[in-house]
């Protein structure tokens, strides 16, 4: 039978930046994220015994080549976990501007995760899916749940005790984060393979690896507490310490913009002013801002008075996955 999930993304506050399993997408640090309510994907899945490969279409496209590919590897743990032997439809429309930052393939294999079991007729809890849903895209295991939720990394070399735990849910601490656009450019350095060559060749890596528990044990106290001006100082400082690791990297690389400091500079600047936000940055030039619902009209308004900014897209706090059927 056809079964159709939702899931959002997330903005990370503490980043996942590195993997010590490749295949079973094992991170070597833990992280910790917001599931955003405005950024989605829906997928249905259909296996269907007249099928002799995997069939995807994503925004109403057949997709082929490595990008279906893709779908079916992880298609295919599906089946190995479930026990179902036929192939897939695969539908997905991603409700997310794509590229450049804003990542779908954290809410693209929450939902596919999620779709597939319940097509294969099994049900899994949320940490099965979690697990499952890690092994598409490493973030995607955090998109699983609304709210704040953390990643643990795990210890076991089979990845079984790898998943997000909730920490807060999507009403215990109301936010806004503003997405700023600055460019829709596709992105040079994909995340996986810019965190690959990182871990491979930067000598800044180790620092970042000496710092993360501690910025993450710091994130949640403050989390707890609602404390916004702590918790907003550690993110602002992990992002800005991963993407010092890319400029060690052999080659270089910086996912930032000239447009992507200008927006930097203007938070801290609302800062000075009083006006308390901060930012992060993915593998990309855009920045997410962080800010308190109060002070929400008044930084976007601040914001939309850069040149460089294309448009902001101001989220909340978001689900974890639901069904649609
Ligand atoms: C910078 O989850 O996209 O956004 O596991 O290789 O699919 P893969 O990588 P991905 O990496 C996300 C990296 C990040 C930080 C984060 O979301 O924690």
């Amino acid at each position: 039978m056809k079964k159709t999930a939702r899931a959002h993304t997330n903005i990370a506050l503490i980043k996942y930046w590195g993997k010590r399993d490749e295949q079973l997408f094992l991170p070597t640090n833990s992280s910790l994220s917001i599931t955003l309510d405005r950024f989605y994907t829906e997928t249905s899945v259909e296996f269907d015994a007249n099928l002799t490969a995997d069939r995807f279409r994503l925004d109403h496209a057949v997709i082929e080549g490595k990008e279906r590919e893709k779908v079916q590897h992880f298609l295919d743990k599906v089946r190995r976990a479930t026990g179902e032997t036929r192939f897939a439809h695969v539908e997905s429309v991603n409700h997310v501007p794509t590229a450049a930052g804003f990542a779908s393939s954290a809410s693209g294999y929450s939902a596919l995760a999620a779709a597939a079991i319940k097509a294969a007729g099994q049900t899994f809890t949320e940490k099965e899916l979690s697990i499952l849903a890690r092994q598409g895209s490493g973030s995607a295991s955090r998109s699983v749940y609304g709210g704040f939720v953390e990643w643990q990394k795990g210890q076991l070399p089979d990845g079984s005790d790898s998943h997000a735990i909730p920490i807060l849910n999507q009403d215990e601490f109301d936010l806004a984060v503003l997405s700023v656009e600055v460019t829709t450019e596709k992105k040079k350095v994909l995340s996986r393979e810019g965190m690959k060559r990182t871990v491979e060749t930067s000598p800044f890596y180790e620092g970042w690896l000496k710092t993360v528990d501690r910025d993450l044990a710091a994130i949640k106290t403050a989390i707890h507490a609602r404390d916004f001006r702590s918790m907003g100082e550690i993110l602002e400082y992990n992002a800005l310490k991963m993407h010092a690791t890319t400029l060690g990297a052999d080659p270089p690389f910086m996912y930032w913009q000239s447009a992507t400091l200008k927006v930097m500079e203007a938070v801290s600047q609302l800062r000075e002013e009083g006006l308390l936000a901060y930012f992060t940055i993915d593998a990309g030039p855009n920045v997410k801002v962080i800010v308190e619902i109060e002070n929400e009209q008044a930084v976007i308004e601040r914001l939309n008075q850069i040149d460089v900014v294309s448009e902001i897209y101001p989220c909340r706090v978001g689900p974890g996955i639901t069904y649609l059927d």
